[in-house]
């Protein structure tokens, strides 16, 4: 793991969304990539919940969150209801540029969400895992989760190849 000292790690704001499309085109298939409009919503309905790594000006890795409702997960690239009483920061999206892997940017990242979700005393963080990425998450202290109602189950079937809903429980009273 190189030293983390070099980047900076700070909210994103509407002038990062170009340098956060051309990650998500590196990382993800044509068919998962969400259009700039709904990276730009998400953006401006959760402001203090996206977050870059900024190395000198560029930005190599990025994480968009929102607060959510254990066992409700977000369909690719649809709109998102944000609940009036939420029990869960939702990792929407985390991508790191190919040229930075490996250096410990997205557990970063991951790390300063939690930290938001402690503040804020959430008791679960969830996400739905894709790209063969459920260990990488399992490091993270997320596990998979079952319990779905049917039509959130369906949500899953809007990604591409195996996607797994996983929860990560952040207070030990915490039932899931
Ligand atoms: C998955 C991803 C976020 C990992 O970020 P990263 O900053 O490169 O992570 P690191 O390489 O520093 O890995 C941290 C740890 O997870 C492990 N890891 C990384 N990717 C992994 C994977 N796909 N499966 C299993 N373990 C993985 C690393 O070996 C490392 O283990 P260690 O803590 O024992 O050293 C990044 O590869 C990525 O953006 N991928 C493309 C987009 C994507 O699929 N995002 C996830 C969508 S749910």
């Amino acid at each position: 793991m190189v030293d983390q000292s070099m980047h900076l790690f700070r909210t994103m704001t509407p002038a990062d969304v170009p340098a956060v499309m051309q990650i998500q085109a590196r990382c993800y298939g044509v068919s998962m990539q969400e259009s700039e409009a709904a990276i730009r919503d998400r953006l401006e309905a959760s402001p203090d919940l996206s977050w870059v790594a900024d190395t000198d000006g560029r930005i190599g890795a990025y994480l968009v969150a929102y607060r959510s409702r254990l066992g409700k997960l977000g369909a690719l690239g649809a709109p998102f209801d944000i609940p009036a009483d939420p029990d869960s920061l939702y990792l929407h999206d985390l991508a790191v540029d190919p040229s930075c892997k490996g250096q410990g940017l997205g557990p970063a990242l991951v790390r300063m969400a939690l930290r938001k979700a402690d503040d804020e005393s959430l008791p679960y963080s969830s996400l739905v895992s894709v790209q063969a990425s459920k260990e990488f998450w399992e490091r993270q202290g997320y596990a998979v989760w079952t319990d779905l109602d049917v039509r959130q189950a369906l949500h899953l079937d809007t990604y591409t190849g195996p996607a797994w809903y996983m929860v990560n429980r952040l207070k030990p009273e915490a039932t899931t």
